[in-house]
């Protein structure tokens, strides 16, 4: 069942939104070889509570942090831990925040300190890639127009789009219906309607598309090791396209 959203819900909705945008602003200046992830976790931990917010990955099926950090070769959901980033190192934030009893779910790929060109290229084509979907979204469009734009694209820069992992809707719940693939075919699929509210959140690989779950049982890792980027927005269909909830104020 894919819920509508009211005009009431979605101005509901835009604190939380806007609160794990401007999170990751406010962590970008910390991003920089020498800091652990569990720095960035405190970080994140610390400004949601300071706003009155929730962070929703804390305690969230047994996640263990406030916030998914991913680095280098890890698709999604990295726990945070005692690891110094370095020079060269990419890494996902991942942050959603409740607020309000609202969820917001937004993820940008960074770098530390300067990329080599290949690791450059795949930040790009994943920051790409999310708006290529992004672009497809208006009433009557269908979810598989979202899914063949970004995998279209990405395969196009042969590289790879991971399948076991997706966008989701999201309101009151962090992760409900409908599920946005990152691949598909034109046409096919669930047809949009004003007052959805989902995420996109394409993950995109330099080499293959496999992936594995380490012992820990959230760290997701490229089986042949290669790296990993992500971005993502929530999202709401509007009566003429769409607009992104998770943009800074
Ligand atoms: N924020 C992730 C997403 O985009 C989900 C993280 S679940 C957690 O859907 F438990 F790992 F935090
Ligand atoms: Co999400
Ligand atoms: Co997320």
């Amino acid at each position: 069942m894919v819920s509508i959203k009211t005009a009431k819900d979605i101005e509901a909705m835009r604190p939380a939104c806007q609160h794990a945008a401007n999170t990751l602003v406010m962590i970008e200046p910390y991003i920089k070889a020498g800091i652990t992830t569990d720095d960035i976790n405190d970080l994140v931990h610390e400004f949601t509570i300071k706003a009155g917010g929730i962070p929703a990955p804390l305690n969230y099926h047994g996640f263990p942090k406030s916030v998914c950090t991913s680095v280098n070769h890890v698709v999604c959901h990295g726990i945070p831990g005692n690891k110094k980033l370095k020079d060269g190192d990419i890494i996902n934030v991942d942050v959603t925040t409740i607020l309000g009893g609202w969820h917001g779910d937004t993820s940008k790929t960074f770098y530390v300190g300067k990329p080599k060109v290949r690791t450059e290229k795949v930040v790009e084509v994943a920051r790409k890639a999310l708006e290529l979907g992004i672009a497809q979204v208006r009433p009557d469009a269908t979810l598989g127009d979202i899914g063949h734009a970004i995998q279209s694209y990405v395969e196009g820069e042969r590289m790879s789009v991971v399948r076991e992992y997706c966008g989701h809707g999201i309101g009151r719940v962090f992760h409900e219906d409908p599920q946005v693939l990152h691949y598909g075919k034109v046409n096919t699929g669930l047809k949009l309607k004003a007052g959805m509210v989902f995420t996109i959140e394409p993950m995109v690989n330099i080499g293959k598309a496999a992936v594995k779950l380490l012992g820990d049982k959230w760290t997701v890792v490229t089986r042949d090791k290669s790296l990993s980027a992500q971005f993502e927005h929530t999202l709401v269909v509007t009566e003429t396209g769409c607009e992104i909830l998770t943009l800074p104020s």
